[in-house]
């Protein structure tokens, strides 16, 4: 397939929404990260997102609308807190997990009973929608496992020839994907941490919010274990996994600093290729925005081992990142 590579001009968002109008695939900017989008509502297309990203059918996507109100689209019943969140937080980086429509298709939500949808905070992306006049779905535009994607060119080298168009806009401002909500339960759960934290929800609904277990969990004990399984289907599967080995380092800054240096020394001597991966101390916001480029950045270079140090935070927006670092590494880390 020729992909066309395009820039954001109207007349080209309007060219990408007929493309998805037609039933084809448009990778597009968010604030979070790029997405891979096909028209929500025409099982068809959506089973195209999942051959080109090489996905698992039975992980759900995550349906973007260009007006809050469409989410009446979507899902019959919403509760006060679910429209006090809408009124707060869209157009933005928060997933809220609905009870569905019958008319949403299975493929769209993996056969769940409920639907996962946002509103993005991105000019190119509520353009794209709003011209192809349906909701559309879209994971992260890479290639299933692989880091998500937060510049064009990062999509291009993982989907060029596998979809229609590539609408190319600047780096994403955030960097890590959404913060996804489960709200079909009397408390809400966080399925997948994001920059909007539990405290930034809390504050909202003036309620509790927990974390989901598998969240929490510093091994990938129990992964795919029935008693320990997601509630977001996708929290399961290998992620964001560059081409190199990566460990991370834990403990105090300084010591942190030392055992990655020892432990750079020792396998360059061995003749490995080092890279590593150190954020400013608290920078939690600037860690979020530059994990994934610098993972395939790495990559790019060619190391083989990726040293990374920990971040220092235990919920918020170090914790986000953390989660990511984590699967990153398959879970494998020193403390120090
Ligand atoms: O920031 C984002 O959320 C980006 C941009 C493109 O919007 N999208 C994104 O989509 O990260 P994806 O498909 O890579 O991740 C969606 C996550 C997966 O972990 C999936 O299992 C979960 O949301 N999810 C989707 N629908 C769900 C549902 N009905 N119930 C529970 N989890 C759901
Ligand atoms: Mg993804």
């Amino acid at each position: 397939m020729k992909t066309q590579i395009l820039e954001s001009t109207s007349e080209n968002i309007k060219k990408a929404a007929e493309i998805i109008k037609k039933g084809g695939l448009v990778a597009f900017p968010t604030e979070t990260v790029y997405g891979l989008g096909a028209d929500a509502m025409d099982p068809e297309a959506v089973k195209k997102i999942y051959e080109a990203k090489g996905r698992p059918s039975d992980n759900p996507t995550i349906v973007h609308i260009g007006r809050a109100s469409d989410i009446g689209q979507l899902t019959r019943m919403l509760s006060p807190g679910i429209v006090n969140l809408i009124e707060n937080f869209w157009p933005g980086p928060l997933t809220l997990v609905v009870n569905k429509k019958p008319k949403v298709p299975d493929v769209t939500t993996g056969g769940l009973g409920t639907v996962a949808v946002r509103m993005p905070d991105h000019p190119v992306a509520l353009e794209l929608i709003r011209n192809a006049g349906c909701p559309i779905a879209a994971p992260s535009a890479n290639i299933s496992g692989k880091p998500s994607p937060t510049t064009a060119e990062h999509v291009i080298d993982d989907l060029d020839g596998k979809v229609d168009a590539i609408l190319v806009g600047g780096m994403c401002r955030v960097g890590i994907e959404s913060t996804v909500l489960d709200m079909t339960e009397e408390k809400p759960v966080i399925l997948r941490p994001g920059i909007i934290t539990a405290d930034d929800i809390e504050a909202a609904l003036n309620k509790d919010v927990s974390v989901d277990k598998v969240v929490l969990q510093k091994t990938s004990d129990g992964q795919g274990n029935e008693e320990n399984a997601p509630k977001a289907p996708g929290m399961k599967y290998k992620h964001y996994a560059p081409d190199a080995q990566m460990l991370v380092v834990e403990g105090q800054r300084e010591k942190v600093k030392s055992e990655i240096n020892r432990l750079k020394d020792l396998n360059e001597k061995m003749g490995n290729k080092v890279g590593v991966m150190l954020f400013e101390e608290k920078a939690f916001i600037e860690a979020a925005h530059d994990f994934f480029a610098e993972l395939r950045e790495l990559d790019r270079q060619g190391v083989d081992i990726i040293l990374a140090g920990a971040l220092s935070a235990t919920d918020g927006v170090g914790f986000a990142v953390m989660n990511r670092m984590m699967k990153s590494a398959g879970y494998n880390i020193v403390k120090v």
